[in-house]
């Protein structure tokens, strides 16, 4: 399997990682054969039709120059769209930044991969939030698989338990806690009794929060996994949009020891059901629920008319925990082409 990595971050270096790692036994398990045949990032892109060295990619880069100045291989200033295009490859893993104002660049990449006839693999999740209705459309216009495994709960994976394990029965409705960085915050406040100026400046400092943290604290995060889960489990063809969102700015310690005193505490709930509309918002929980996780652990909790309800936790996000997310997508992709499925 050819592919073109598009984006060499935090997800895209432990992408090159783990298929290293794991080639042998998966070459012998799956008969999968990845090889990376281009790599671009925002400064422009190697190409090597026999297989990239990501070792060599890496280097170069951790001597502070981009990966593009490979005196083999690199092309300066070459887009990933124009490496899109002209790469003979099956597949294009997308791991650029999000951006949930226009979903750019993802949002070209992955439409530019499908009118080339590529499959998609990505862990972002502009694109989806944003437009996931027309995209899965798009990708089975073109014939192609569009798989993101790791966009909800990083490694955990949410998303295959409920569309494959719970298939024989309907999944009623959906809530979690969906964010890693606000669910650190909301413990930090109800167990070390920090404000949420201190908790959030601590989790900036453990790296878990960005210098800019609107995207956790205000919800979007968390309401773009909601759109996620809404569309490829409830089947809802919905956007960002139309997702109610409050984040957890206005939790004090105050309403936390109110929650407490009644055996409850507060969490940044995601939940999507048959009826109203999508919502995100700090919401009380019995400590005893089993979603009620703390630190940067997230849970998701399928509610179904015959199983009951069903609970998943674990991380929710981490470089070889969302690369492990892409591996198995990859493994998706070549086990359906070798059975010649479409799904
Ligand atoms: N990190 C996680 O734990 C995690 C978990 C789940 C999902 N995700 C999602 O996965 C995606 C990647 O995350 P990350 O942590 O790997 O981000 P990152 O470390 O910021 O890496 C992003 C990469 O994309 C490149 N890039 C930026 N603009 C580009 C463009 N126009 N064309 C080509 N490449 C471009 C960047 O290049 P430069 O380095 O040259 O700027 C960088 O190599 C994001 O959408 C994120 O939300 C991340």
């Amino acid at each position: 399997m050819r592919i073109i990595l598009v984006g060499f971050g935090v997800v895209g270096k432990s992408v090159t990682t783990i298929l290293a790692r794991r080639y042998a036994e998966k070459v012998k398990d799956y008969g999968f054969n990845p090889k990376i045949v281009a790599i671009a990032d925002i400064d422009g892109a190697v190409i090597n039709p026999r297989g990239l060295s990501p070792e060599k990619l890496e280097a170069i880069k951790q001597r502070g120059f981009p990966i593009s100045k490979d005196p083999d291989f690199g092309h300066p200033g070459m887009s990933a769209l124009d490496v899109i295009e002209s790469v003979e490859a099956e597949v294009v893993i997308e791991v650029t930044p999000v951006n949930i104002k226009n979903a750019e660049p993802a949002l070209s990449h992955i439409t530019k991969a499908f009118k080339t006839g590529k499959h998609v693999v990505t862990t972002n999740k502009g694109p989806l939030a944003l437009a996931m209705p027309a995209l899965t459309e798009l990708a089975d216009y073109n014939k192609v698989y569009l798989r993101f495994s790791g966009t909800v709960g990083g490694g955990t994976p949410m998303l295959e338990f409920a569309k494959r394990c719970l298939a024989g029965d309907k999944i009623l409705a959906i809530r979690g806690i969906l964010n890693g960085t606000t669910n650190y915050i909301l413990t930090e406040m109800s167990q070390n009794r920090v404000t949420f100026q201190e908790a959030l400046a601590n989790a900036q400092k453990l790296g878990y929060a960005e210098r800019e943290p609107s995207m956790d604290i205000d919800g979007f995060d968390t309401a773009c996994k909601v759109v996620i889960l809404a569309n490829w489990i409830m089947n809802k063809k919905i956007t960002l949009k139309d997702v109610d969102r409050t984040g957890i700015r206005d939790i004090s310690l105050q309403a936390l020891d109110e929650a407490s005193n009644s055996g409850n505490t507060i969490k940044l709930i995601g939940s999507v059901d048959g009826g109203g509309r999508p919502t995100v918002k700090p919401t009380e929980i019995p400590k005893t629920d089993p979603l009620c996780v703390s630190g940067v652990l997230n849970a998701v909790t399928f509610s179904t008319e015959f199983a009951g309800e069903q609970t998943l936790v674990g991380r929710g996000a981490g470089g070889m925990e969302t690369a492990s997310a892409v591996l198995r997508d990859l493994l998706y992709i070549r086990q359906h082409l070798a059975n010649k499925l479409l799904t």
